[in-house]
């Protein structure tokens, strides 16, 4: 068992054990990935205070998001394509957050069903929603979610065409992948990734095929997803699925406080502060710069969550003494999950779940609760002065 100290070691991992296309399918960002970079080199501007001779003993990481009851404010972000980074993905990861007692996102473009997860977990997960332009598809998938039993339904508002990354074009990405020269002699050096993938029978997109008529084979689903996105969605179109939806929702994606403000007033029980760890708007500024002005904008009276970039348990204390309510992680579990499944994903979580109870500590906090600026210090103009 390798000894495993940080995120880095997992995302070695990932990538000695993964198809280089799906570890290149995680760890890429948009055209020429300047947000993919600063979303984690703007996490280390701010610095955390160090306070001595404080009473440290007893301290606590439990907190709520969307009053729901967690464990630490991490949850795991919606990932596509997750059981292809190692088989069943999307229920190993799901069974790990629920053992860390933290919130698992399933994604819309997963390879395991909305079904096939709630039947592998015992306690709700969140939903993510693309919207769709086949309206009766949409419909279908958000009872599939209710019928499920899950707890949040997050709609993902920043992926209606989608940002080029380059890597997916020249390896050609697909699920499963198509054997090609380069593929097979990939494929012949991650035998374990293999095996596990022929003892599945999950190598598609379980939300998708087999319930949209016509689309039963994967290159017909290239097709029809990309057709399918809906660019004509609006605010008014949100209100709509949130009627439809009728629990709790996450309005997922947001950078601009003017959004921010249109978003509190659609109704929703929090938002993501995102750039969809830099795979969308290539050049947007980085969640965490971000973060400040959306919360002046919002006051009191929005639950404001963030992710894109959080790589260790100190990101995480960075983005709550900010003032956010909760913080997603997206890379670090996949990282997890493609070096060691269900265990890496885990691992990851412990990983980040010390480090945070220990940077906690050192700031002299016992109680996540407490944490605020004080926490922190803050470089002048680090959220930009930006015409
Ligand atoms: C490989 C990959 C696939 C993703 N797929 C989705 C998705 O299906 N739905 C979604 O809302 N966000 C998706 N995201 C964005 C994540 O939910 C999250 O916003 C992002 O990963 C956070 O940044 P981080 O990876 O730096 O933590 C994806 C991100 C990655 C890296």
């Amino acid at each position: 068992m390798p000894v495993i100290t940080c995120i880095d070691d997992l995302r070695e991992l990932h990538r000695r054990r993964t198809p280089k296309m799906f570890f290149d399918y995680c760890e890429s960002g948009s055209w020429t990935e300047q947000t993919f970079r600063e979303n984690t080199a703007d996490f280390q501007d701010i610095r955390l205070r160090q306070r001595v001779a404080v009473n440290m003993e007893g301290r606590t990481l439990a907190t709520r998001m969307i009053g729901q009851e967690v464990a630490m404010p991490v949850a795991l972000a919606p990932v596509g394509l997750t059981g292809m980074q190692r088989a069943d993905g999307e229920i190993k990861a799901a069974r790990a957050a629920e053992k860390a007692g933290v919130p698992f996102t399933l994604s819309t473009m997963s390879i395991c069903s909305i079904e096939d997860v709630a039947e592998h977990t015992t306690k709700p997960f969140w939903f993510q929603l693309y919207t769709m332009k086949d309206q009766d598809y949409l419909r279908r998938l958000i009872q599939r979610a209710k019928d499920a039993k899950c707890s949040a339904l997050v709609i993902t508002l920043d992926l209606q065409i989608l940002g080029q990354r380059h890597k997916d074009l020249k390896n050609g990405l697909s699920a499963p992948p198509r054997l090609t020269p380069a593929t097979i002699a990939d494929l012949m050096t991650k035998w374990t990734w293999g095996l596990e993938m022929l003892r599945t029978e999950r190598r598609k997109f379980g939300n998708i095929v087999g319930h949209v008529k016509g689309v039963e084979d994967t290159s017909r689903l290239g097709e029809w997803t990309a057709q399918q996105f809906d660019q004509k969605l609006d605010w008014k179109k949100i209100e709509e699925i949130k009627k439809l939806w009728g629990g709790p929702v996450i309005l997922k994606g947001i950078l601009d406080p003017e959004d921010a403000i249109l978003a509190r007033k659609v109704g929703c029980d929090a938002i993501v502060v995102s750039n969809h760890g830099g795979r969308q708007q290539d050049g947007a500024i980085s969640s965490i710069r971000a973060l400040d002005p959306i919360l002046q904008a919002v006051g009191d009276d929005l639950e404001v969550h963030i992710d894109s970039g959080i790589r260790s348990g100190q990101d995480v204390l960075r983005a709550i003494a900010m003032g956010a309510r909760g913080t997603y992680i997206g890379r670090p579990w996949v990282y997890g999950l493609g070096a060691m499944g269900e265990a890496g994903v885990t691992r990851a979580l412990e990983v980040i779940r010390n480090e945070l109870d220990i940077a906690m500590a050192f700031t002299g906090k016992r109680d996540i609760e407490n944490v605020d600026r004080s926490c922190i210090l803050v470089p002048a103009g680090f959220s930009g002065v930006w015409d």
